[in-house]
């Protein structure tokens, strides 16, 4: 979805002199500032804390929305293969998120079409990010999902693909905590949401949004100027479990009197998949009511609905839809008043991508302390989406989704190796060849699959643990050019099947004395 790129900007003019609902809880980020600011209402946050890669930048455009005036831009480069850039967030495990990102290109990476690249929340493919129609005609783009919380953090992630030809961006990260109430007719732990459209209906007006949306949903007026109408009253939204703001609620757009409203909406063709609908309606004249059905492409979605000025939601958690989708609101025999409709939801479900087993992510982020230069897309699901999986990590398939190897030969790292190494109890070869990686070995004889383990080429120390000989499928031990010290363990040595380095180098490295 796009929005004029000046639109923040508009708003910060209106609501500073309204009382407000306290802001909505959760993470409002401008990427790419390095200061926090209030901006419409809202206090952002300079992202910087919350990412480990990419830089700061600006844009050096006249009137743009201060959101959208920084970036922050990630490196691409096809030839390290796919490669995601994760924001990790404190959340609270199992509640539910909105997410929203918002991308204005600005010609960061020169003139020319803005890069086309993914969008990962945990270890689930989100959607394509594509602004190249939007940037063409000025606007900005902005996606929004809902998430449940799979445990203490939340990462969002970009990602370039194979479309991708410059560096991937993000101007502005939302990610917000909805009351349980809202879409909770969702199985959340089953499926995600994207928002195709959220329609303030009969509106001609600008997008509502906080401090009328206490979550800060975006409402985009839809209007078709010959059936809009406001309400003649004030309409309480108490009852609906969504939480629709009640501006929204005050304008309709009511069928003329052959009391047959047809409308194409969402906008968009859709692909062939599901989604969850939400229609709310109220009726804009007070104590009164009409009845009425709703159809979705010829289909019944609700039959004798009576709509009166307290207002009336109705859900369709698993609808499918494909190409063009046409409503018909149809009044039913005996209804005094047309039909009318006053605002709408409708979001694309998708499955929830696999995660990487806890121990192993707890193990990765150990190991990850102890380097001083990790990776820099060393965030987000170490293996999910599996294309986007860390780089030197590779992962299982199966029904737990393990860590089966670690190389991460040459990337000069420096730092020590954790001892938690020895959880990630699926691993079959390890290297860190050819780093600075300094300290000891740690005991690693609970890696009963260890088939390799390449050390060589650091500056490790220390006596080489007499436990590797306890592992049984140990193939291959190379631990040449560290300053490994005392006696090489007798166990080591006499094991058959094993090839093992360790010279050059070492030279405080003595053979036992006694075999
Ligand atoms: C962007 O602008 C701000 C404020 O003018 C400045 O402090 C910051 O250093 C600039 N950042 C970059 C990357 O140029
Ligand atoms: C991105 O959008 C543009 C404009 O709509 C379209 O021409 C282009 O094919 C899209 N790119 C991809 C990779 O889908
Ligand atoms: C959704 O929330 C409403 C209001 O709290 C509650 O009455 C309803 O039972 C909930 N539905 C589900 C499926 O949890
Ligand atoms: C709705 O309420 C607002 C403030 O409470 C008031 O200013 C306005 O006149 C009311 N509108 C109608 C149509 O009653
Ligand atoms: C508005 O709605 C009426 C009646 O449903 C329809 O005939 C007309 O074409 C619509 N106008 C627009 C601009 O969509
Ligand atoms: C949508 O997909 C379903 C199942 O994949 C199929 O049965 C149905 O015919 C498709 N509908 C359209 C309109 O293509
Ligand atoms: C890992 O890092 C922690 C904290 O920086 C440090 O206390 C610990 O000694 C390091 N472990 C190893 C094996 O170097
Ligand atoms: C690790 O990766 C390097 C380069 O990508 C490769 O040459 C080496 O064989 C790999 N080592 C292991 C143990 O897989
Ligand atoms: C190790 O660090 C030194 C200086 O800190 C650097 O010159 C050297 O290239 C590094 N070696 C590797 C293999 O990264
Ligand atoms: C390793 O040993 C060499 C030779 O004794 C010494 O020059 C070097 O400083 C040592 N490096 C470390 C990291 O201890």
């Amino acid at each position: 979805m796009s929005s004029p790129f000046f639109l923040l900007l508009l708003f910060s003019l209106f609501v500073a002199v309204l009382s407000q609902p306290p802001q909505p809880r959760g993470f409002f980020l401008d990427c790419g500032s390095t200061v926090n600011s209030r901006i419409g209402g809202l206090q952002w946050l300079s992202d910087g804390p919350f990412v480990a890669a990419g830089v700061p930048r600006n844009l050096s455009a006249a009137g743009l929305a201060p959101t959208l005036s920084t970036l922050r831009s990630f490196p691409f480069d096809p030839s390290t293969g796919p490669r995601k850039f994760c924001y990790v967030l404190s959340v609270f495990r199992d509640a539910r998120y909105l997410v929203r990102t918002t991308y204005y290109y600005g010609g960061v990476n020169g003139p020319g079409s803005p890069p086309v690249f993914d969008q990962i929340v945990d270890g689930t493919f989100w959607t394509m990010v594509n602004t190249t129609a939007d940037y063409a005609a000025g606007m900005s783009s902005y996606y929004e999902g809902v998430f449940l919380a799979i445990g203490k953090t939340m990462s969002v992630c970009v990602a370039g693909n194979t479309y991708t030809e410059s560096d991937p961006f993000i101007s502005a990260l939302e990610v917000i905590l909805l009351d349980d109430s809202v879409y909770n007719s969702t199985d959340f732990k089953k499926n995600a949401m994207g928002l195709i459209a959220r329609s303030d209906f009969g509106s001609a007006d600008m997008i509502v949004r906080y401090p009328d949306d206490k979550f800060d949903r975006y409402w985009q007026p839809f209007s078709n100027s010959t059936n809009g109408q406001s309400s003649t009253h004030n309409i309480s939204v108490s009852d609906f479990w969504n939480l629709p703001p009640a501006n929204v609620l005050n304008t309709a757009l009511v069928a003329s009197s052959d009391k047959l409203l047809v409308f194409q909406w969402p906008p968009a063709s859709l692909p062939n998949s599901s989604y969850y609908i939400a229609l709310y309606f109220a009726d804009t004249l007070p104590e009164s009511s009409r009845i009425f059905s709703v159809f979705i492409n010829n289909y019944a979605f609700y039959s004798d609905l009576t709509v009166t000025s307290s207002g009336l939601a109705v859900f369709a958690t698993q609808w499918s839809l494909s190409g063009l989708t046409r409503i018909t609101l149809s009044a039913s025999p005996g209804s005094v008043l047309p039909p009318l409709i006053n605002a709408g939801e409708v979001f694309h479900l998708f499955p929830l991508g696999r995660v990487t087993h806890t121990g192993d992510i707890i193990a990765l982020e150990a190991i990850k302390k102890n380097i001083s230069n990790p990776p820099l897309d060393w965030s987000g699901d170490p293996c999910m989406p599996r294309v986007y999986s860390w780089t030197g990590v590779t992962c299982s398939e199966g029904t737990r989704i393990r860590v089966v190897t670690l190389n991460l030969s040459s990337m000069g790292l420096s730092g020590s190796l954790s001892p938690s190494l020895a959880r990630l109890t699926a691993l079959s070869d390890i290297s860190f060849a050819n780093n600075n990686i300094s300290g000891n070995i740690p005991d690693l004889s609970r890696l009963k699959r260890l088939e390799k383990l390449h050390l060589q080429d650091n500056q490790l120390t220390g006596r080489i643990p007499s436990s590797l000989g306890n592992i049984k499928r140990l193939s291959e031990l190379f631990l040449q050019n560290n300053n490994l010290t005392g006696e090489v363990p007798a166990n080591l040595l006499g094991k058959p099947g094993l090839k093992i380095e360790l010279f050059p180098g070492n030279p405080f490295l003595s053979r036992p004395s006694s075999s």
